[in-house]
């Protein structure tokens, strides 16, 4: 492509290529991807100095623009006004095309083509209501009428209310018409198969893709629509509608998208061969089979089954559009996915919650004497509120018909989290609440029925301190295993807790927060409801941020952990520890005891040989110096002095037990689990190790070092278990 401004084409030379049916090269008027607007000029201080990058302070993400850069009056906000020209150029091709975006105001906010001063043609941005999106779109002008003419481009922002900004990039003289979009693009397909495919590309513009049966609209969901060859394909279970005739609405589509025409049905999932083998995908950890997750939700046990749902974007890889997720298991390894159960609704988005077994049908959501599984969620619209969903199947969820069970408190107020309080014979919830003034504040409510609830009492931040942002979980636990001695647990998403008492409706804090894992990309963890009393484990799953960049999947949750009460000198603290069903991966072994790392002389370091999904674990009395550890590339190194532990730098302390201390690493494809000083140091850390790099060693530095046992146990991934 030429540049415009130096380009030396004539209005003959125009017409030539016209009747010899070419196309002439684009001519390329504006990128602005460069520091400075120069050779345009700007006036007024809506535009600055030179092109944006993307989103300016304050704005949402803006999308849609080419390069580096584009004209984004949003500079010094909505209120700012003023103008940016460019030079005089010639028109020497049919079209002038353009991205724009920003607010809908044809006087106000405007890209205009004058000549000889007058404004021939204009186009404005595509926001008229709060909301929208800063997606530009493609325009264009048929300028063959003007052809030859010398002419001025001015972006106009003369708007100072809200959506009073214009956006701007790509200015083409171009003969091929451009595509133009197509608002509400709708077509009909017959729901003959199991799945819907839609095709998705990360970092498309995002399209609103409407599913409707009739009249009424099964879901909305905002999609990457993949314009031409789809990257993944989100699939959608349409068994419930099938047969049906479904209509698909694209909000936005352009007019040589082939997004919306290549949506289709199939009884097959396109990447089923590949599934669960990428070479991004976790092994020991869970991850949905495409899309994003986030939070685990609903952590039940139900009918012989471990029920995970979670919070779930099926159609993209980073957050948006949740739905709840699902997946059972018996062992708590591995996982069958079974397809989305809640998907957003009128009362909005699926935000996290619980699950309970409603055991003596206090809902009266059970039928034929089978005790419901209720979900308790939060419905994150406008307002947001508390709803419940049941099953009698651990299968089939029904959305409750009197919903919502709880109206909005603040805003801010979401994850409800329930249990059943057998002294008083109800049920509890605890759900964080934003209040104004107060800031974070956990809520507590109880109800009868799961139906009706009452405010109990509200948390003053324990002990004043805020901390108990989203997500509280709540629990009893003995300690040290005395049945005598149970303390209750407050925790919020960033597992800082406190340990206290609990008598139906108040929580009283024995001390003011403390501090839970101690690694990174651990958020919002819950705990399962319902564990038979015979196993009696307080077992948690954490959401696990583990990025995977390129892949159809993103994030994961980590191992299954054993939440424990431990005695330590400064009072009980939460303990983390492996859930010992994680022992059934582990393949032939090397354990070796009572073993010396390094010499006085030498510190070479002791091989344990190479794996690529591992478990790793040393017992050592105290000594001198540090015990070090390299996985797969990844140092973890345990100083004795100061008794910390350094996870790839990254520090936690890590008290002896007596004279003695253990660690253990997991090492996946993703990321370290890593367990000290019996779970009452817990590090979790994403990582991704090179995949030709499956070497562990240990070493001594600061002096040879007497080891009681180091064990390395190849793993095998969670989804090739037989079942
Ligand atoms: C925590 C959280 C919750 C919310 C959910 C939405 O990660 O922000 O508070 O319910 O994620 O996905």
């Amino acid at each position: 492509m030429h540049r415009a401004f130096m380009a030396t084409g004539t209005a003959l030379g125009i017409a030539w290529a016209a009747q010899q049916g070419q196309a002439a090269d684009d001519l390329v008027v504006a990128e602005f991807d460069g520091d400075s607007y120069a050779p345009w000029t700007a006036a007024g201080d809506a535009f600055g100095d030179g092109p944006a990058r993307g989103a300016l302070p304050g704005q949402m993400s803006v999308s849609g623009f080419k390069g580096k850069g584009l004209v984004n009056s949003f500079r010094n906000g909505d209120a700012a006004t003023g103008v940016l020209t460019s030079p005089p150029f010639v028109l020497q091709r049919r079209h002038l095309s353009f991205l724009i975006g920003g607010g809908a105001n044809a006087e106000k906010l405007a890209l205009q083509l004058l000549l000889d001063g007058r404004v021939v043609r204009s186009a404005t941005g595509g926001n008229s209501q709060p909301g929208g999106s800063e997606d530009l779109a493609p325009g264009s002008w048929d300028v063959a009428d003007l052809a030859g003419k010398t002419v001025v481009l001015r972006i106009v922002d003369d708007a100072t209310g809200g959506w009073g900004h214009i956006n701007v990039d790509h200015v083409v003289q171009t003969d091929r018409k451009p595509a133009g979009l197509i608002r509400d693009a709708a077509r009909d397909v017959t729901a003959s198969h199991r799945y819907l495919l839609v095709p998705i590309k990360t970092g498309a513009p995002k399209r609103v893709v409407t599913l409707s049966a009739g009249d009424h609209v099964i879901v909305r969901n905002d999609v990457e629509l993949a314009p031409g060859a789809a990257e993944w394909w989100g699939v959608m279970d349409v068994g419930p509608w099938r047969g049906q005739s479904l209509r698909v609405t694209v909000d936005k589509l352009p007019e040589d998208s082939s997004g919306l025409a290549s949506i289709r049905t199939s009884d097959t999932v396109p990447d089923a061969a590949t599934l669960y083998r990428e070479p991004l995908r976790g092994q020991l950890h869970f991850s949905p089979q495409r899309g994003w997750n986030n939070d685990p939700n609903g952590m039940v046990y139900f009918r012989g089954e471990y029920h995970l749902f979670f919070q779930h974007n099926p159609y993209g890889w980073a957050w948006g559009n949740m739905h709840w997720g699902h997946a059972v298991s018996r062992d708590l390894v591995s996982w069958t996915e079974l397809g989305d159960v809640l998907m957003p609704d009128v009362y909005g988005p699926m935000f996290s919650g619980s699950a309970v077994v409603d055991w003596q049908n206090t809902s009266g959501l059970g039928t034929d004497g089978k005790p419901p599984l209720v979900l308790i969620y939060t419905a994150a619209g406008n307002p947001t509120v508390q709803c419940i969903a049941s099953s009698t199947d651990g299968r089939t969820f029904v959305k409750y018909p009197g919903n919502p069970i709880l109206p909005q408190v603040t805003g801010g107020n979401r994850d409800p989290k329930v249990l059943w309080h057998e002294p008083t014979r109800k049920w509890v919830m605890v759900l964080y609440v934003e209040l104004p003034g107060r800031g974070h504040t956990v809520h507590f409510y109880t109800s009868p029925n799961l139906k009706d609830w009452s405010l109990a009492s509200v948390t003053d931040g324990v002990r004043g301190s805020n901390y108990l942002y989203e997500c509280p979980d709540f629990f009893e636990l003995p300690v040290d295993g005395n049945p005598r001695d149970k303390r209750w647990v407050l925790a919020g998403a960033n597992t800082e807790y406190a340990v206290g008492t609990f008598d139906g409706t108040r929580f009283t804090p024995g001390h003011s927060r403390l501090p839970g894992q101690r690694g990174k990309g651990f958020y919002a963890p819950q705990t399962f409801s319902d564990i038979p009393a015979r196993d009696g484990r307080r077992i948690q799953f954490g959401w696990f941020q583990t990025e995977t960049k390129g892949a159809s999947f993103n994030q994961s949750m980590t191992l299954p952990l054993v939440l424990t009460l431990t005695s330590t000198p400064e009072g009980p603290r939460l303990a983390y520890n492996p859930a010992k069903e994680i022992q059934s991966l582990r393949q032939r072994g090397r354990v070796l005891r009572n073993v010396t790392v390094g010499t006085r002389s030498t510190d070479a370091p002791l091989d344990l040989g190479e794996a690529e999904l591992l478990e790793l674990s040393a017992e050592f009395e105290h000594g001198q110096g540090s015990v070090e550890f390299v996985v797969r590339g990844a140092v973890i190194r345990y100083d004795d002095e100061r008794q910390e532990i350094s996870v790839q730098g990254h520090k936690a302390p890590a008290p002896r037990r007596g004279s003695r201390q253990r660690i253990t690493v997991f090492c996946d494809r993703t990321g370290l689990e890593v367990f000290a000083s019996d779970g009452l140091c817990y590090v979790p850390m994403p990582f991704q190790p090179a995949p030709d790099d499956r070497h562990v060693l240990v070493r001594a530095p600061g002096g040879p070092r007497r080891l009681k046992q180091v064990a390395l146990y190849p793993l095998r991934s969670i989804w090739h278990q037989p079942r």
